[in-house]
């Protein structure tokens, strides 16, 4: 995956709440093009994969409870300079914190249920993007 592409995913909270719609709204006006999405759920056990990077962290046990809690959508999303201009799109990972009209600030619940996840690397999205989605799933 090349540096104009990054991974996301609306999380159990936000599908719940019934705004993948609107957040999928909110990331096409962007200038995002959507290369792969799906509706799934995470099981405990890929959560805690998937949140790998956290594992020694106090929170990590209840975010891969919540994070397996409920569908999620994953996507892969295409734009120049898209990891850093998701991460602004979204806003900071307490909502409390985040920027007015990010969508961390118009729909997460908290800090744990803050609505939708952004890589923070071109790396990390291509790992991440990689972990939800074949090749013959990216277009
Ligand atoms: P992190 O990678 O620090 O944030 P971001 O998602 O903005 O890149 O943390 C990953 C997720 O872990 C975060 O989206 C929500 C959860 N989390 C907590 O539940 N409590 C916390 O104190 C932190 C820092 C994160």
């Amino acid at each position: 995956m090349s540096g104009n592409k990054t991974f996301t995913m609306i999380k159990p909270d936000a599908v719940a709440d019934g705004h993948s719609g609107a957040i999928i709204k909110m990331i096409e006006e962007a200038g995002f093009r959507i290369v792969s999405m799906k509706k799934t759920v995470l099981t405990p056990e890929r959560a805690g994969q998937f949140y790998e990077v956290h594992k020694e962290r106090p929170f990590y046990a209840d975010l891969c409870k919540y994070m397996s809690s409920g569908p999620i959508v994953p996507m892969i999303l295409e734009k120049e300079n898209a990891v850093a201009d998701f991460r602004t799109l979204i806003g900071a990972t307490n909502p409390a914190n985040a920027e007015e009209g990010t969508i961390r600030k118009l729909y997460a619940r908290s800090i744990e249920a803050n609505a939708i996840h952004g890589s923070d690397s071109d790396e990390n999205a291509a790992i991440e993007g990689n972990f939800f989605f074949s090749a013959t799933e990216q277009f």
